[in-house]
């Protein structure tokens, strides 16, 4: 293997990301609120990553950096060697292209004017990619790789028109039709019901294993993290207060924060009780 597959795909440093919100409008007083606080973590290339947390932890402000949707206020982003900070030009056109987002909530992130076709070619266009005919075949075979198929009954529908579970396979869909290298996927299931989320992580996970993307997945849900990470991160007011192999964590959990996101999980409960009743 060489050195170069084996680097780390993603190197966050010491990294500060702090907001100054408006405590009052008359006095012209803020409050700076610390979301990422001198994060460190490294994610492998081709690896399932996990970040954990409780509302308000800080994932999506994590996520949302990485994806350099937001600038930060100290440390450092690396992305295949690169700092994300001083990306411009054809290199940030470039990196706009390896790093995608598979959003929380479909029906608030997808155009409800455009149709399943428009969402998924949008990207392609926008990267200039392929001519007509080759960004209709490249949206087919995303669409029919995300689950809907035949992907000619789905492209001419509208958001509206599709369940909930149809509407992630969509935008999932349009973050795979660039064949990215990293996937952000922010809580991409917390909308739907527990079955159709089952089945949206079993694409995932055969998304990362057939393509060999690299995905940091946020999540709430322990559980979840269980079925899909490798490796996770506990993200506790902006700052990672465990992080290791996802089995260890969850059977050795050693801070009381990870401890309370365990009992919080019904289904931990329950496999707990079960286990020992028998
Ligand atoms: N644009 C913003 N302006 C001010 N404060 C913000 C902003 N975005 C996030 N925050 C604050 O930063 C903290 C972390 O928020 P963040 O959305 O990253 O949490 P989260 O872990 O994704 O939560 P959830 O599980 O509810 O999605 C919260 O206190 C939040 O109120
Ligand atoms: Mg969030």
């Amino acid at each position: 293997m060489s050195s170069s597959s084996r680097s780390p795909i993603l190197q966050v440093e010491d990294l500060l990301k702090t907001y100054r919100t408006d405590r009052s409008l008359i006095k012209r007083s803020s409050v700076k609120l610390t979301a990422v606080n001198r994060i460190s973590l490294e994610i492998e290339r081709g690896e399932f990553f996990g970040l954990v947390g409780a509302s308000g932890s800080g994932k999506t402000t994590l996520g949302r950096l990485i994806l350099k949707l937001e600038p930060f206020d100290a440390g450092s982003i690396r992305f295949n060697d690169l700092q994300i900070h001083g990306l411009k030009g054809s290199k940030l056109k470039a990196f706009r292209r390896q790093i995608q987002l598979i959003p929380q909530d479909p029906y608030q992130s997808l155009n409800p004017y455009l149709s399943v076709f428009d969402t998924i070619a949008e990207p392609l266009i926008i990267h200039r990619m392929g001519n007509p005919g080759e960004r209709k075949v490249r949206a087919r075979d995303a669409l029919e790789a995300a689950g809907l198929s035949p992907a000619d009954d789905f492209f001419p529908r509208y958001p509206h028109q599709l369940s909930g579970g149809q509407r992630q396979r969509a935008a999932i869909a349009r973050a795979m039709v660039l064949k990215p290298e990293f996937v952000v996927a922010d809580e991409p299931t917390s909308m739907l019901d527990a079955s159709i989320s089952f089945t949206i992580f079993k694409l995932l996970s055969e998304i990362q294993k057939q393509k060999k993307v690299t995905f940091l997945f946020i999540t709430h849900d322990l559980a979840a993290a269980r079925f899909l990470c490798n490796r996770i991160a506990v993200i506790n007011q902006g700052e990672i207060v465990e992080s290791g192999p996802t089995l260890d964590i969850i059977e050795n959990p050693q801070t009381e924060y990870t401890k309370s996101l365990i009992q919080a999980q019904p289904s931990f409960s329950f496999a707990q009780k079960a286990a020992a009743a028998t």
